[in-house]
Order: C-alpha cells, then sequence, then structure tokens
C-alpha cells in the first residue's frame, strides 16, 4: 500500500511511522487515520519488526482536523472518531514509543497517550485543548490520561485546555523521559528492546492491559497462566540455555 498521509519505513526491527501533514502541524483526518488503521495491521503481521516509534523531527500532531470538524453532526463526528484505530494500535502486541517534538494536543496526545513509552523535546507542548472548542477529549483522553496520572490531575488540565512543558509532563507521569532529540532517544529504547523475545514483550503488555480492566486478583491469574505459557516457547528454551551456556540469547519469536 502507498502511503500519502503517513511516512512508514523499516529500519533495523523497528518501524518508524510520521504523520505526513506538516504545513496543518500533523492535524489528524480521515485520511490519516486510514493510512494509520492500514499500517497497524501491517506492522501487526510482520514478524521482523519488533517496536514501532511514531514521531517526527517536528510536530507530533497538533490534534484533531478542526477544520474538517466544524460542521458535523453527532453521527457524523462519531464516525468520524479516532478510538477504533487507536484501541487497534493500543492492542498492538509489539512495544511502541512516542517521539514528541513540537506540539502533541487533543487527539495527538491521545494517539502518544496509546503508546507504551513517550520520549519529549524539553521544549514540546502537550495538552488537551478541545474545552476551547466546546467539545472534550474524543479520542480516549478522559479514559487514558486518566489512569496514567491520576483523575485530579486529568480534570486539572482537561478543565482548562492546559497546553503544558515536557518538565510538568515528566513530573505529571505523563511522558517517560525528556530528550533534546526525542527520535534518536526513541530509537535506542527500540534498539533495545527489539532483541528481546517477542512472545514474552507481547505477554507483558496483554498482563500490564488486564490492570485497567480487572482487580489484581483476576490480574494475577492471568499472569499466572501468561507466564506458565511462555514454557511451551523456543525463546524460553533458548533464554534460560543461553544463561546457562554464559552467552547471549539470540530470540526468533518462536
Ligand atoms: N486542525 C486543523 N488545522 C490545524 C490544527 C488542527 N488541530 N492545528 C493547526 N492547524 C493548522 C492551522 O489552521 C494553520 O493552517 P493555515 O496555515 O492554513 O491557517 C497551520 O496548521 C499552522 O497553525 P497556526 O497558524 O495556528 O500555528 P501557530 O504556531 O500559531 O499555533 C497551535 C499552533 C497553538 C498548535 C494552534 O495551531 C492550535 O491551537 N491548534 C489547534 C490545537 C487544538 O485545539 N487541538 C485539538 C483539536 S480537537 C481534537 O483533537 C478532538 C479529539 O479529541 C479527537
Amino acid at each position: 500500500m502507498n502511503f500519502e498521509k503517513i511516512l512508514f519505513s523499516v529500519k533495523d526491527k523497528t518501524a518508524v511511522i510520521t504523520i505526513n501533514r506538516p504545513k496543518a502541524l500533523n492535524a489528524l483526518n480521515s485520511e490519516v487515520i486510514a493510512e494509520l488503521d492500514a499500517v497497524v495491521q501491517i506492522v501487526e503481521a510482520n514478524p521482523q519488526i519488533r517496536v514501532v516509534v511514531i514521531g517526527s523531527d517536528k510536530n507530533f500532531a497538533a490534534g484533531a482536523d478542526i477544520k474538517a470538524m466544524i460542521e458535523m453532526n453527532p453521527e457524523q463526528a462519531r464516525a468520524f472518531g479516532f478510538t477504533p484505530t487507536f484501541n487497534k494500535l493500543e492492542n498492538l502486541s509489539k512495544p511502541t514509543i512516542a517521539a514528541i517534538s513540537g506540539y502533541a494536543l487533543g487527539g495527538g496526545l491521545e494517539l502518544a497517550l496509546v503508546c507504551d513509552l513517550r520520549i519529549a523535546a524539553p521544549d514540546a507542548k502537550l495538552g488537551l485543548p478541545e474545552i476551547n472548542l466546546g467539545i472534550i477529549p474524543g479520542a480516549g483522553g478522559t479514559q487514558r490520561l486518566s489512569r496514567l496520572i491520576g483523575t485530579s490531575r486529568a480534570k486539572e488540565l482537561v478543565f482548562q485546555g492546559a497546553i503544558i512543558d515536557a518538565n510538568k509532563a515528566l513530573q505529571y507521569g505523563l511522558i517517560n523521559e525528556i530528550a533534546d532529540n526525542p527520535m534518536e532517544a526513541a530509537m535506542k529504547h527500540a534498539e533495545k528492546i527489539a532483541v528481546k523475545a517477542p512472545l514474552a514483550l507481547k505477554a507483558v503488555k496483554e498482563c500490564i492491559a488486564m490492570t485497567a480492566k480487572t482487580d489484581i486478583r483476576s490480574g494475577l491469574e492471568y499472569e499466572e497462566v501468561a507466564w506458565s505459557r511462555l514454557y511451551a516457547t523456543k525463546d524460553q528454551k533458548e533464554g534460560m540455555r543461553a544463561f546457562a551456556e554464559k552467552r547471549k540469547p539470540i530470540f526468533t519469536g518462536e
């Protein structure tokens, strides 16, 4: 598939996805979301890809395309919504990293919230300013931000439509790290993760996702089953044999 509204490349074992509407500060419209949806399926199906980095050297994304939404009615707004695609990205079996430069606002920040890790430039600007448009965050912002930083801080930011810098985002636990070059930093993380056992990484994501879905007792049972199932994989044998033989393991995802 040819992409126009996103850029997609694979470097070593890492897929790099960039929104490609620089003149609109990478605002997200239906075409961007359709391409993002397609690329998620390509990434999932390709065993060579172990990690995904989303971001660009300039703006991450300044939100949903406001000009496309002005005259929408509720049904059209529902159909325009990003949640189905963002859910697919969240459920991707491979770790995802958002590299945030410039603006990550509204749907842009919600895209970053779907990722497993977030790295931001010192002068990045993050926020959910939808309240200023007479709406609320509608691509997971109220749900994922609250779970990540707590309901009180989420309300503080969303009530005011506040735009915060990387320092405050780090202090609030919204990002993992500040880096002068977030893409470079994300690629370094990706390189370290890409050599780990893919099925174990998938299991980690599934188990940690359970924390938002279930009570701790059920979560612990889920973890125990996921943990023991990995003993049916070649990678478990390889990882433990490599330890015993004092060498580095080579994981194949089997
Ligand atoms: N939608 C559509 N176009 C956008 C956009 C957006 N979200 N953000 C920026 N643009 C466009 C501008 O209209 C402008 O286009 P023109 O040159 O054709 O006029 C271009 O990008 C450059 O933007 P500015 O001139 O505004 O740049 P600036 O540096 O003065 O300001 C900004 C930057 C503060 C990010 C400002 O553009 C802004 O406030 N953007 C909107 C941010 C926002 O409200 N995002 C939330 C959207 S709603 C949402 O995301 C809903 C949801 O939950 C899914």
